[in-house]
């Protein structure tokens, strides 16, 4: 069984609806972190050796977090630069997160055809995140196309929050038991395009 790091960055808790519905779908899981950025850190005073370590206690480490301004909530860049330090994360000798599996998943207002060349966001959810994929990368970790919650402005149904946050358990569940084909999903464009395709077993 892989463990995994669930770092979950919100900084209105009580007034998320999909990234509540989405986290409470995989709370208690067996093997399963939840590190709460903005309930643990409040005056961004991020514990720096307390991070590198739950990170390398971990086998995979997601970022769930909405999207703002086309980025996580900024308590996510101030970890970034805290936590992967030269040395740990990166450089000769920074080999901490290698081989780790390094995943976001993302709620956003704006739905798919927004994040068009054509779109009012001009740009796709991967463009908008391949700074992800490059810290990725740079720290030698292997990285997935992110899970995806989109069109929230729209208005999501009872119906629809509940379908997402099963698929979320489902990839969650999937990754941790080793029945996720990791090469196929790296094709698609978003790991919960077609989550049958590349889970094992179901
Ligand atoms: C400050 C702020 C910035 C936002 N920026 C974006 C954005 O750049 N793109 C987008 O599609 N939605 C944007 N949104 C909408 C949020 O992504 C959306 O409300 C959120 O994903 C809903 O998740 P929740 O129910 O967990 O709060 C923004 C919302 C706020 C409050």
């Amino acid at each position: 069984m892989k463990k995994i790091l669930i770092i979950f960055a919100h900084p209105a808790r009580t007034r998320s609806k999909i990234n509540s519905a989405l986290r409470a779908a995989v709370e208690g899981l067996e093997n399963v972190t939840i590190n709460d950025l903005y309930a643990n850190y409040p005056d961004f005073l991020i514990d720096i050796k307390r991070e590198q370590s739950l990170c390398e206690e971990h086998d995979v480490i997601i970022f769930q977090h909405p999207f703002y301004w086309y980025s996580p909530p900024s308590i996510v860049k101030e970890w970034l630069d805290l936590v992967l330090e030269h040395g740990w994360a990166y450089g000769s000798k920074g080999k901490a997160l290698e081989g780790k599996l390094f995943l976001q998943a993302i709620s956003a207002g704006g739905d798919d055809s927004t994040y068009q060349k054509d779109g009012c966001n001009i740009f796709t959810i991967r463009e908008l995140t391949s700074p992800y994929c490059a810290m990725a990368n740079l720290c030698n970790m292997n990285w997935l196309p992110p899970f995806t919650v989109l069109g929230i402005h729209q208005g999501l149904s009872e119906e629809e929050v509940e379908f997402h946050a099963k698929e979320y358990r489902r990839m969650v569940t999937a990754l941790r038991d080793d029945r996720l084909d990791i090469e196929k999903a790296k094709q698609g464009q978003y790991l919960n395009s077609d989550l049958d395709s590349i889970i094992r077993g179901t």
